[in-house]
């Protein structure tokens, strides 16, 4: 284990709001797809330091679904960039036990690169290591919308009664519904909003915001982060003496 990190408390499930890239392209007077590509070398650092200190779940925000208004090379760019991750890494990834899933509306994808999230999904659905959880066209309203809308099918058929629905079978419905709630959440580049992320599952999420672009966000700062994560209290409405009995 990394020293100062205990590993009693590793966050099971950490959320990353990878931003920034452009920002850190344009400081190097090179263009914002730059950013994108050095960011990926994040991408591969976060999942080693993950699997390292024994995170089970990492839930990357690659791309929203408000992404998909950005200029037409931009949004190209970084979907040629995630077929070409998901060429090269899935092999080396599924060697390393890694389970790969996704979240959002991945039917909006181009279907190449559809395809091979697919493949890479199902080579690996049955590793046991760190599951890597990529949000992709995803966008938190419209997940809540979507399971709304399955519960009212399943009620007009009959399956399941409105008294039924509570917080548990609301949770269900969602893109990760198996998935435990995120312990941590982490966004790069200092901007202080959610960006409709993972609106229902982060109601007692602890939050870190770092000023840190994400193409510089390497080991080293997500250990200082899971380092602060440790040191909070998390009292889920209860009182301190409660918690340490
Ligand atoms: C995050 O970096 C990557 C994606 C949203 C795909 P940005 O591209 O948002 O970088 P900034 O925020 O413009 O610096
Ligand atoms: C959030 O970043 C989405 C991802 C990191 C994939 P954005 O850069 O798109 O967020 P806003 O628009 O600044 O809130
Ligand atoms: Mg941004």
């Amino acid at each position: 284990m990394i020293a100062g990190l205990d590993p009693a408390k590793i966050p099971a499930h950490v959320a990353i709001i990878m931003d920034g890239n452009g920002r850190w392209a344009k400081a190097r007077h090179l263009p914002r797809v730059m950013g994108h590509r050095e960011g990926m070398k994040s991408v591969r650092a976060v999942i080693e330091t993950a699997r390292k200190v024994g995170v089970k779940v990492l839930t990357l925000y690659a791309f929203s679904k408000e992404n998909w208004q950005r200029p037409k090379d931009e949004v190209s760019f970084l979907m040629k960039l995630l077929s070409e991750y998901l060429q090269k890494e899935v092999d080396e990834l599924h060697e390393k036990d890694v389970q790969i899933r996704a979240i959002g509306e991945i039917e909006l994808l181009p279907a190449n690169v559809l395809e091979l999230l697919k493949a890479a999904i199902e080579k690996t659905a049955k590793n046991q290591g760190l599951i890597l959880n990529l949000a992709l066209s995803y966008g938190g309203r419209a997940e809540i919308a979507q399971a709304a809308r399955l519960i009212a099918q399943a009620v007009l058929k009959g399956e399941l009664k409105p008294s039924e629905i509570d917080e548990a079978l609301f949770a269900r419905f969602l893109y990760t519904k198996d998935l435990p709630d995120p312990d941590l959440l982490i966004r790069t580049s200092g901007e202080m909003r959610l960006s409709n992320f993972l609106l229902y599952q982060t109601a007692y999420t602890e939050l870190y915001f770092t000023e840190t672009l994400w193409p510089d966000f390497r080991e080293e700062e997500f250990i200082k982060a899971l380092k602060d994560y440790q040191r909070r209290e998390r009292r889920f409405g209860k009182i301190s003496e409660q918690i340490h009995g």
